[in-house]
């Protein structure tokens, strides 16, 4: 994807003491970013109030961090939204998540035309109440024609549940004489997947100081690179985000190989 540098210089003005545009070397750009976006419960509690409210804040980070994503000239950004664990948390923050799901993604329809931005959702979106799916789909539809940035949105999403969905669906290819299991390779795996067709990410970043990727992508994040900041979800702006990219444009991938070679 093309950078507006004119538009990334307006973005990026005002800069903090440790981090600046100048660091950034646009010829190293990555092509898809992803966040696991943690800690918004831990940012409410830290200010006496309830998680829900920590979850509110985390809209506003998730809108800047789609805007940076386009000023950067991503060509794919996927978050981690919810999980196909999170069913296991109290029925009251569960219905919070699903209707802020459907009320920000009305909300954030202009912008997602206005930024020419490309809406998908990775997970099995079939468990999710009716409202929540109805809005997904009217995303999906409004956003299909567009042709910058793909946003994609992981909601009762599980990597273990995604492999099972592929194997099961290639099984049953196979079975009904559509495909030889001497087609299955990483290629066909690979378009078996929620992410079929984007790239897997270059940078995996995760918030509020976990090491760990909670059934996040198994499969695509093979030779991901990871960054882990202490900063909690709520608190994670721009500057969070070229610092992360700035960090992952000074190491060396070698996916195996040596360096330089
Ligand atoms: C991430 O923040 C948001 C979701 C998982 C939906 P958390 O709610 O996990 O915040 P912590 O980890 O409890 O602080
Ligand atoms: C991972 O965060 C899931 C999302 C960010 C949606 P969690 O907060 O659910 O992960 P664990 O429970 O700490 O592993
Ligand atoms: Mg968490």
């Amino acid at each position: 994807m093309r950078i507006d540098t004119n538009k990334l210089a307006a973005y990026y003005a005002d800069a903090p003491a440790d981090v600046s545009l100048a660091d950034l070397d646009l010829a190293r750009m990555p092509s898809h970013v992803s966040i696991i976006m943690d800690g918004n419960g831990r940012w409410a509690e830290a200010r006496g109030l309830d998680r829900s409210r920590g979850h509110v804040a985390g809209v506003d980070a998730l809108r800047e961090a789609v805007t940076t994503s386009v000023r950067l000239g991503l060509d794919a950004f996927s978050v981690y939204a919810f999980s196909t664990e999170n069913w296991r948390r109290p029925q009251r923050e569960v219905d919070l998540l699903m209707h802020l799901f459907a009320t920000t993604l009305v909300k954030e329809l202009p912008l997602f035309h206005q930024e020419n931005v490309r809406l998908r959702f990775l997970g099995d979106l079939t468990a999710l109440p009716e409202r929540t799916r109805k809005v997904f789909q009217q995303g999906l539809d409004e956003t299909a024609d567009h042709t910058g940035m793909t946003f994609a949105l992981a909601v009762n999403y599980g990597a273990r549940a995604e492999i099972v969905r592929a194997a099961r669906m290639i099984a049953e290819e196979v079975a009904a004489g559509r495909l030889a299991p001497a087609d299955v390779d990483e290629e066909l795996v690979g378009d078996r997947l929620y992410t079929a067709g984007l790239p897997d990410p270059d940078l995996l970043i995760r918030t509020s100081g976990e090491l760990r990727l909670s059934n996040y992508l198994l499969w695509q994040l093979a030779y991901t690179e990871f960054y882990v900041t202490d900063t909690l979800w709520p608190d994670f702006d721009r500057w969070d985000y070229l610092r992360a990219v700035v960090a992952f444009q000074r190491r060396s991938r070698r996916f195996g190989g040596v360096s330089g070679a």
